[in-house]
């Protein structure tokens, strides 16, 4: 491909920072460099912990275990996600209950929250689609009423904003991705920003195989042992090594995304009008993270055809997730067709641009120009 859609960026201090984590003699987790990305990011989003963990999928996972998610439990997660968020519930035995996204910033359509609340009901996922976030006033005053927890998935989101607070502070917990189509990455990782001071203890316990290993580390207890269910979540240095490096020029990187999405949309914006082309959409009160930049076209027809345009150019450009509701999985669930119709809409027409920080303004401009020239 002549301009792929992304592709995996080193800010400079990379290597420098694994020879550094080699000459600690410390590779597995836990060590100088994990505790370096923890405490920036904790200090970044004003949280009391941040937890590094493997995945995104598997700060989930843990998400699920500390909210001791059980068979029966219901846990309402939007149909237009990726499938990680609700694999984590559906994995502890709860019932998935998928709900409709709004048309606009293709977020969870809180709207559709409270009639599908049940007694059963434990939590909520609202995920921060391309980094723009849900309407989080409704959903935790919503949520608080009915004793519900709020887990946000913030793959996309890291450094945006809802109403000058950032997103992954508002739920009881939240998750990142460090994935390599994420703006900050280590290839694979991701973690846990606990913002309720009483989950801290037992997610490292969880986090460490069920035991108590951090306590230990600390000088609190003076053996470490078996004191929970578990699993092994720790990212080693050699990763958090890379990490370290990425979010140390965060500020860098934000910039480069912010110049390439608004370049998009600048020269597509008029055409996306004659069109009836949906751009994507931010809300006054949104800082949004610069994630992704995709555009709704207007059938599932013309979103394969501009696919298939772009791809004998050269440009790779790349549908997203498909809906969870009508998913093989989800029928298992009771979903079916027409229960979350703006997402199965949705997924049929949306299409993701060519997005990664070296991506250059002439690129970009060959990209608009074959979208210009495909029309609607
Ligand atoms: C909304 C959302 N949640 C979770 C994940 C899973 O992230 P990871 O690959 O870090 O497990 C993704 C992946 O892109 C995602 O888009």
């Amino acid at each position: 491909m002549l301009i792929p859609f992304n592709r995996p960026f080193a800010s400079g201090k990379e290597f420098e920072y694994i020879q550094q984590a080699i000459n600690n003699m410390h590779l597995s987790g836990d060590g100088p460099f994990t505790k370096r990305c923890q405490s920036l990011l904790e200090q970044e989003l004003n949280v009391p912990k941040v937890l590094l963990t493997t995945s995104c999928t598997h700060a989930l996972e843990l998400a699920a275990l500390l909210l001791d998610i059980q068979r029966g439990d219901e846990v309402i997660i939007p149909a237009f996600t990726f499938v990680s968020t609700v694999n984590a519930f559906v994995l502890r035995g709860a019932r998935p209950v998928f709900i409709d996204v709004r048309p606009d910033t293709l977020n969870l359509n809180e709207a559709h929250l409270e009639p599908l609340i049940s007694p059963r009901t434990r939590t909520v996922v609202p995920v921060h689609y391309a980094g723009v976030g849900c309407e989080m006033d409704m959903i935790l005053e919503i949520a608080e009423r009915h004793g519900i927890k709020v887990v946000e998935d913030n793959a996309h989101g890291l450094l945006g904003k809802y109403k000058e607070k950032s997103l992954g502070t508002f739920g009881c917990m939240a998750t990142q991705s460090f994935h390599e189509t994420k703006n900050f990455t280590c290839g694979e990782g991701g973690a846990l920003v606990v913002n309720d001071p009483r989950l801290v203890e037992r997610a490292e316990i969880i986090r460490e195989k069920g035991t108590n290993r951090s306590r230990f580390f600390r000088g609190q207890v003076d053996k470490y042992t078996w004191v929970d269910i578990g699993s092994s979540y720790l990212p080693s240095e050699i990763l958090a090594a890379f990490l370290y490096a990425q979010l140390e020029a965060r500020e860098y990187i934000q910039t480069l995304r912010q110049r390439i999405w608004d370049y998009y949309y600048e020269h597509l914006r008029t055409w996306a009008h004659d069109q009836g082309v949906q751009l994507p959409v931010v809300p006054i009160h949104c800082k949004q993270a610069y994630h992704m930049f995709y555009i709704v076209m207007s059938s599932l027809e013309k979103r394969n055809a501009l696919i298939a345009h772009l791809k004998a150019k050269g440009i790779s450009s790349v549908f997203h997730y498909m809906p969870l509701n009508v998913s093989e999985m989800g029928k298992q669930f009771g979903g079916k067709p027409g229960d979350c119709p703006v997402a199965e809409s949705v997924c049929d027409r949306l299409v993701r641009l060519p997005f990664f920080n070296e991506l250059t303004e002439s690129d970009q401009a060959i990209v608009i120009d074959s979208i210009l020239e495909f029309g609607d």
